[in-house]
């Protein structure tokens, strides 16, 4: 399929590795002489017609920023019938034959919707913090959201230790657990919460009397915002200030600055692999997938697949991080 002219935007929550995938899109689609929308603020931007042509060298210094330069949104209207009726006629009037979207479920949810009523191409790109989708081992912004939560909590270690107290620390992912275990995992936290498997708060008592019976002074419980046990870590905080006031308890949210920041490394990788594979299979003739990694090899996998998924996530980690925290 000859494509000439294509659009892209960014969706969802932002994630660092997001402009790294914006740059490797446009220069990729440059390279093979189409030309190239950007869509301000994701689908509320491409329902109003906010779209600005990108060039080589519009994308210049921008692999190592986080944020996104396209802005990014979550759109009530898309989630209508007449809202997706209107990013089509914007679509059409601007003779745009193709589409890159970047970002997590809820933009492939969105996807799918617009795709099944208005058949144009379009590939995904895995844009998240959360790391909540099939079809890729990771997600751009996984891995600088999960280095960003280990320095910062590799710094609590340090105040907690001098005071001998006890830290509940709260970390991102809406309804993942990834963030809560990999940081977890890295930190040497003594307890991990998440929402994939029952938190009970007996057992996590039971967690910290371990601790207190070996003189353990330090314990760090990492909590993934979506945890069951609702009221994350400040509902934790004010039921173990209440019941064992003996021990001395802070908590910290870290909250969205695990979401800014330069990428790392791997995240500019990934980003850029499935930026550049992304032209080239709309090129190709594929359409209403999204691109992933897995195992090392760019795949694809239905928008409808792809939202998400809990199989990557090793729940017997959580075993391993109790044995290897005592
Ligand atoms: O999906 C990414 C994410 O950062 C989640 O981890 C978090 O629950 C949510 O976005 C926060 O969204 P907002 O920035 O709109 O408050």
């Amino acid at each position: 399929m000859n494509i000439q002219r294509i659009a892209l935007l960014t969706s969802g929550g932002d994630a660092p590795g997001m402009n790294a995938a914006i740059r490797a899109v446009v220069r990729t689609a440059v390279f093979h002489k189409m030309e190239v929308w950007g869509i301000r603020r994701g689908y509320e931007g491409l329902i109003e017609g906010d779209m600005i042509p990108l060039q080589a060298q519009d994308v210049s210094n921008i692999i190592a920023r986080g944020g996104t330069i396209l802005k990014t949104a979550r759109s009530k209207a898309f989630q209508t019938e007449e809202g997706r009726r209107n990013a089509f006629t914007q679509l059409q009037q601007r003779g745009i034959e193709g589409l890159i979207l970047i970002g997590g479920d809820g933009t492939f949810r969105g996807a799918h919707a617009f795709f099944q009523e208005h058949q144009i191409p379009a590939i995904g790109l895995p844009g998240t913090i959360d790391n909540d989708l099939a079809g890729t081992d990771y997600t751009i912004g996984f891995d600088t959201a999960v280095n960003t939560a280990v320095e910062a909590i590799d710094k609590i270690r340090d105040t907690a230790e001098a005071h001998d107290r006890l830290f509940i620390v709260e970390v991102m992912g809406r309804d993942a657990g990834y963030i809560a275990l990999h940081s977890g995992l890295a930190c040497g936290a003594e307890d991990i919460l998440i929402p994939e498997v029952e938190t009970l708060l007996g057992q996590v008592v039971a967690r910290i009397c371990d601790d207190e019976r070996r003189k353990k002074t330090v314990h760090i419980i990492v909590v993934s915002e979506g945890d069951d046990l609702k009221g994350g870590a400040s509902a934790l905080y004010e039921y173990i200030r209440h019941d064992f006031p003996q021990l001395d308890t802070r908590m910290c949210v870290l909250g969205h600055i695990q979401r800014g920041g330069s990428p790392t490394c791997a995240d500019r990788i990934l980003a850029s692999r499935l930026g550049f594979a992304a032209v080239n299979a709309l090129r190709a003739g594929k359409s209403q997938v999204m691109a992933g990694l897995v195992n090392d090899q760019v795949v694809f996998t239905p928008f409808d697949q792809a939202v998400k998924q809990q199989a990557n996530l090793h729940r017997d980690m959580l075993q391993m991080i109790r044995v290897l925290a005592v």
